[in-house]
């Protein structure tokens, strides 16, 4: 990101702290609690936003090498990702062309066949079928059109799309917009390793997990003893890349770069930047690391979703993590909301996940839960995202757009 607008992020984040404003939407939006229990509008969004909308699924670092395979099935399609023996992103159906089983089980891992475990039919990282167990006995099978079947695959800024279905239409430019991906490429999100991940299963809906990550006003209260000890609450900066957008909030550290010349000033330091890709992503780039959440509704019901979390490293604080001994680690998790004035800590592979634990799953998403319920019982009325809340007018208004809707009432 380059460093004008690095300052002016910063600076506007310092004037809402010292004027003790947050940023302001300039009315209220509200939505009927009903969206998050509605079943008829939950298959109209697991059709439009997850089997015919391009997913992103994880970062270049997921395919560290030549031959290096990913597995997931969070969209209602079984899929594999590879990066082939020329070291191009591929994606796959995740299933045999013998009997339509899984050719791979595990989640990631490196290889040069796939053999599937039913009847040993054996795939490359091309996807091309190279084998047939006891071929003689099995019959004669043109070997060139049983390939496994091959889905629209783009890496582009370090970042992993694929569109479920085969013929769909796949251009990443257009859905994210060149100054995003040039933001991307800035950062260099291709230089991020893969560390650790955690699935996060609740009785919410997606639509109130993304909300989650939509406003820093319940900062201070909310998450008083945990988030609330490093980051300030109640500061936002907001930039739309039409349906996307930035979010940044300022931790304690951005008192630091008042000190310091604006030249100096580096905003992974000072906030945590976060980006939501529309419809279901929201990502986090704090300087050593990339935090990448993922959320899926369950296509069954409107009350559950599953959040999959990636954190991603650079290489240098990779190799750190992975040197740390066990009491290092423990303290590292001990440490996770500990602030030290000028200290720069080195992430541990566990203390990157406590966040998701103790403040986003044990208490977002259980606020979450509650909405949840709220809606189901259909008595709950309006919620109304305050003049303070303008990344959830953003989503909201995004989503409605998304789907052919008329925007909700503002006030
Ligand atoms: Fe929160």
């Amino acid at each position: 990101m380059d460093q004008a607008k690095q300052v002016s992020i910063l600076k506007e984040l310092l004037r809402q702290i010292d004027s003790g404003e947050n940023a302001d939407a300039g009315v209220q939006y509200k939505v009927p609690t009903s969206i998050y229990a509605d079943r008829a509008l939950a298959e109209q969004e697991w059709e439009h936003f997850y089997r015919n909308h391009p997913q992103m699924i994880g970062l270049s670092g997921d395919l560290p090498e030549l031959n290096s395979f990913l597995t997931l099935n969070d969209f209602g399609v079984p899929v594999i990702a590879t990066r082939d023996k020329s070291g191009k992103f591929r994606a796959f159906l995740n299933v045999c062309r013998h009997r339509a089983t899984r050719v791979e089980t595990e989640a990631r891992g490196k290889r040069k066949l796939f053999v599937c475990p039913f009847h040993a039919w054996s795939y490359s990282s091309s996807g091309d079928l190279v084998a047939i167990a006891d071929q003689s006995d099995f019959g004669d099978v043109d070997k060139s059109c049983r390939g496994l079947i091959e889905l629209p695959a783009v890496e582009a800024a370090g970042l992993l799309f694929v569109h479920p279905k085969p013929d769909g239409e796949l251009d990443v430019e257009a859905l994210l917009s060149r100054p995003l991906l040039e933001e991307f490429e800035s950062i260099g999100f291709d230089r991020f390793v893969f560390g650790t991940d955690k699935t996060i299963d609740k009785r919410l809906n997606w639509k109130l997990a993304n909300d989650t990550f939509g406003e820093t006003y319940h900062f201070q209260k909310l998450h008083k003893d945990t988030l609330g000890q490093l980051f300030i609450g109640n500061n936002t900066h907001l930039e739309e890349f039409g349906r996307h957008h930035r979010f940044t909030t300022a931790n304690l550290a951005i008192h630091q770069m008042r000190e310091l010349p604006e030249d100096e000033w580096q905003i992974q330091f000072a906030t945590f930047v976060g980006y939501h890709l529309f419809p279901n992503i929201q990502m986090f780039w704090t300087g050593d690391t990339i935090s990448l959440v993922r959320i899926y509704p369950d296509p069954e019901d409107p009350g559950r979703s599953i959040s999959q979390v990636s954190i991603y490293f650079t290489q240098e604080a990779y190799q750190n993590a992975m040197a740390m001994d066990e009491s290092a680690r423990e303290q590292a998790v001990k440490d996770t909301y500990k602030f030290e004035e000028g200290a720069t800590r080195s992430p541990s592979i566990e203390g990157s996940l406590e966040v998701f634990t103790s403040t986003i799953e044990y208490e977002d998403y259980v606020m979450g839960e509650y909405q949840q319920q709220a809606a189901e019982s259909g008595l709950a009325g309006e919620a109304i995202f305050g003049r303070n809340e303008p990344v959830l007018h953003h989503f909201h208004r995004s989503y409605r757009e998304a789907l052919g809707l008329p925007h909700f009432e503002t006030v």
